[in-house]
C-alpha cells in the first residue's frame, strides 16, 4: 500500500535503500498510533529521499505543481483558486516543487515536511532555482503556526496518508486557516486499498476489504514499524473534515490521460483506465 512507492507483486521487488537501512523484513496490517507512525515515517522518508528523487524527480520537476501520478497540474486544474498575494501552507512538501511553483505565481508560501532528508532536497532546489520558500520541519498533526495564519493549505500526497490522527490533523489545518480559507489535498483513492499494490494485472484482483481500516505497516526484525500508512474510506474523510469545521466543495478523481505511459509505483495506464488512483478533496473552512 506504500504511497507513491514501488508496491508488492508476486515477483519479490528489489529492496529499496530505505528497507536495507531500516532493516525492513516484511509488512503486516496492524494498529500504529501517532508516536509510532511519526517515528517510522520520519526515518523512512529520511532514508528514502535519494531513491524517491531518482525515481520521481524528473516527473515532479523543480517548480511545477503536479497533483498526482495522473499528471493533473494546478496550472490547468486551478483547484486552489486565486493564488497571487495569498498566504499558502504546503503540507508534506517533499522537495517542495509545488511550493516553488506557487511562489512563482505570487503566493507567500511556507513549505512543511516531517523529514529532514526530504527538506534537504527542498533546500537544495531552492538554492538552485533561486526561488526562496521558507521550509519548516514539523508533524502535520501539530502545526507550529498561530491560528488564522494562512488563506490556503494544500498537499499532494504529503502527510495525510501517514498520520494516525486524521481528525486532529484536519482540526489543526482548520485552525491555521482564516475563515473561508481552502484546504485542498490529494491522497491515494481509498478504493485502491482493496487491491494489491501492483501496477500490472495482479493489481486488478480484489484481495482486501475497503472497510478494513487497519494500517499498513512495514516492520523490522524486531517487529518495530519502519513505514506506516493509514487507510480511510471516503466517508471517513468527509466525517473528519466536517468534524473540523471544513465543508467539502468538490471531490476530484483525475482520469488517466491518453498518452501517459509513465508507471509510478502502483499507478499505471492499465489500472488508470479502469478505476481512479487519486482522490483530491477540495474543502473550505466554514466562516
Ligand atoms: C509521497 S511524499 C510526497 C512529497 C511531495 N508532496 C511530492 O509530491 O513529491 C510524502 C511526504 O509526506 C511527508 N510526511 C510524512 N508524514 C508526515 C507528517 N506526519 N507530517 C508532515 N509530513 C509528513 C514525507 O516526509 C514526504 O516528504
Amino acid at each position: 500500500m506504500s504511497t507513491l512507492e514501488a508496491g508488492a507483486s508476486e515477483e519479490p521487488a528489489p529492496q529499496r535503500a530505505a528497507e536495507r537501512v531500516l532493516g525492513t523484513v516484511g509488512s503486516e496490517r496492524r494498529w500504529a498510533d501517532s508516536a509510532e507512525s511519526v517515528a517510522a515515517n520520519s526515518a523512512w522518508w529520511d532514508a528514502d529521499a535519494d531513491d524517491y528523487h531518482v525515481e520521481h524527480g524528473e516527473f515532479l520537476g523543480v517548480s511545477d505543481f503536479v497533483w498526482c501520478p495522473e499528471a493533473l497540474r494546478e496550472d490547468d486544474a486551478r483547484l486552489l483558486g486565486d493564488i497571487a498575494g495569498r498566504d499558502v501552507l504546503e503540507i508534506g512538501c517533499g522537495s517542495a516543487p509545488c511550493a516553488r511553483w506557487l511562489a512563482t505565481q505570487g503566493a507567500r508560501v511556507t513549505a512543511l515536511d516531517l523529514s529532514a532528508g526530504m527538506l534537504r532536497y527542498a533546500a537544495a532546489a531552492g538554492e538552485a532555482t533561486g526561488i526562496d520558500v521558507p521550509l519548516v520541519r514539523a508533524n502535520a498533526e501539530r502545526l507550529p503556526f498561530a491560528a488564522g495564519s494562512f488563506d490556503l493549505a494544500c498537499s499532494a500526497f504529503g502527510g495525510v496518508p501517514f498520520v494516525a490522527d486524521i481528525a486532529g490533523t484536519f482540526r489543526e489545518i482548520a485552525r491555521v486557516l482564516r475563515p473561508g480559507g481552502s484546504w485542498v489535498f490529494a491522497v491515494t483513492h481509498p478504493m485502491r486499498w482493496i487491491f494489491p499494490d501492483d501496477p500490472g494485472p495482479n493489481g486488478l484482483r480484489v484481495t482486501g476489504s475497503y472497510f478494513d481500516r487497519t494500517p499498513y505497516v512495514e516492520v523490522d526484525g524486531d517487529g518495530h514499524a519502519t513505514y506506516v500508512e493509514h487507510h480511510r474510506t471516503l466517508g471517513d474523510f468527509v466525517r473528519a473534515l466536517t468534524g473540523a469545521g471544513l465543508t467539502l466543495v468538490d471531490l476530484v478523481e483525475p482520469e488517466w490521460p491518453e498518452g501517459l505511459t509513465e508507471v509510478w509505483g502502483q499507478w499505471s495506464p492499465l489500472r488508470g483506465e479502469l478505476f481512479p488512483g487519486t482522490a483530491i478533496f477540495v474543502t473550505r473552512r466554514v466562516a
